[in-house]
């Protein structure tokens, strides 16, 4: 089990350190940890956010961890050497165009959620998000207009087999879980939009036990506040999917509760917390480990087949926050540290 260990920046660095503690805790055999820098660590050290070594180890090893990326030091810099591009990159190089972002209510914890107690508790939903296309990687760039003004543009685009692949991982998905697919776009003004629901449909025949729907990005935003239990997969776009699964996670409690995988088409796989570097609290030793923590879990199960494992790191997480072990984001005062030590201590109880 080679796995590239990527902290990046800010809280990443230690929050990493806690999702180590919880691997080592599982005494797994032959487990290999190799570190390099990512990010802005990596600008300011090697000169460029995903230096060639740390590339390397991503791709050689067999599944990358990954803290966050985000330095406000870097914000100026042009933008292909900000330590965003070094996740983007990542992302592009290993394939991983698939981004499985969990959202489920903490049995007993529904009163962590920003959403009425009722409303939160229903919350298990998978949102399957797009991750190597999209306006993230089309053309971008400044200009001037005619008239001699600066523009900025993003070109939007995906073709259809960018589509396809990322709909049947959603079909598939929704086959192992309550069979319902709710497709999320913007076809009422978006081209991008008018082609990925033609091909999602016809993707759909592949899989007629699945229950597909079709909704708006805006309305989709709505109603995952309004009645967030009705979802089960939602299969959408890299923008689309960066903005929702921000938004899922405060319906579960925190962003820093969701972890997130970023798989290809065989095991290996990128896994991450949904969130940033957050450097407003970077340092204090007071971020939430469990995203982090949770996304080692899917790394056992997604990239070694170790689901048993996984489900242990899992239910370790979910105890420690029903012990009232509660981090600062979920306004407890246990510090990173504390709540890694009660994930380790769950293990070897
Ligand atoms: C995420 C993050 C990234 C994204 C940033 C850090 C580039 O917000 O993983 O959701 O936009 O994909
Ligand atoms: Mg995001």
């Amino acid at each position: 089990m080679h796995i590239a260990v990527l902290a990046g920046d800010g809280i990443g660095q230690e929050i990493m350190v806690e999702a180590v503690r919880v691997l080592d805790a599982l005494n797994l055999p032959d487990l290999r940890l190799d570190h390099a820098d990512v990010g802005g660590v990596a600008y300011k050290n090697h000169g460029h956010p995903l230096p060639p070594a740390t590339l390397d180890l991503a791709k050689t090893a067999d599944a990358v961890l990954f803290g966050a990326v985000g330095d406000p030091d870097c914000d100026n810099l042009d933008r292909h050497l900000r330590p965003e591009q070094a996740v983007l990159g990542l992302r592009k190089e290993m394939q991983t165009f698939a981004n499985l972002r969990p959202a489920k209510a903490f049995a007993g914890l529904e009163n962590l959620s920003a959403l009425k107690p009722d409303i939160a508790g229903a919350i298990d939903l998978l949102i399957l998000r797009e991750l190597t296309g999209d306006i993230y990687f089309g053309e971008k760039g400044q200009r001037k207009t005619d008239a001699g003004l600066r523009e900025g543009y993003d070109v939007m685009a995906y073709d259809e087999e960018e589509i396809a692949r990322i709909a049947h991982v959603a079909f598939k998905a929704a086959q192992s879980r309550r069979k319902k697919l709710c497709s999320v776009d913007k076809a009422n003004v978006l081209q991008t939009s008018v082609l990925w629901r033609e091909v999602v449909n016809e993707v759909a025949s592949d899989y007629p036990d699945v229950e597909l729907s079709h909704m708006y990005v805006d309305n989709a935003a709505m109603q995952l506040v309004r009645n967030p239990g009705q979802f089960d997969v939602m299969l959408t776009g890299n923008i689309f999917g960066d903005i929702l699964s921000d938004q899922a996670s405060m319906c579960v409690g925190s962003i820093g509760l969701l972890a997130s995988a970023s798989v290809g088409t065989g095991t290996k796989g990128l896994f991450e917390p949904i969130h940033g570097s957050a450097p407003d609290i970077a340092g204090q030793g007071i971020a939430n480990p469990s995203a982090m923590i949770l996304s080692a879990a899917m790394m056992l199960r997604h990239s070694f087949g170790m689901e048993s494992e996984a489900v242990r790191i899992e239910q370790a997480v979910a105890t420690v926050l029903q012990q009232g072990i509660l981090g600062h984001d979920l306004g407890g005062s246990a510090s990173t540290q504390e709540i890694g030590d009660a994930v380790v201590a769950q293990l070897a109880s």
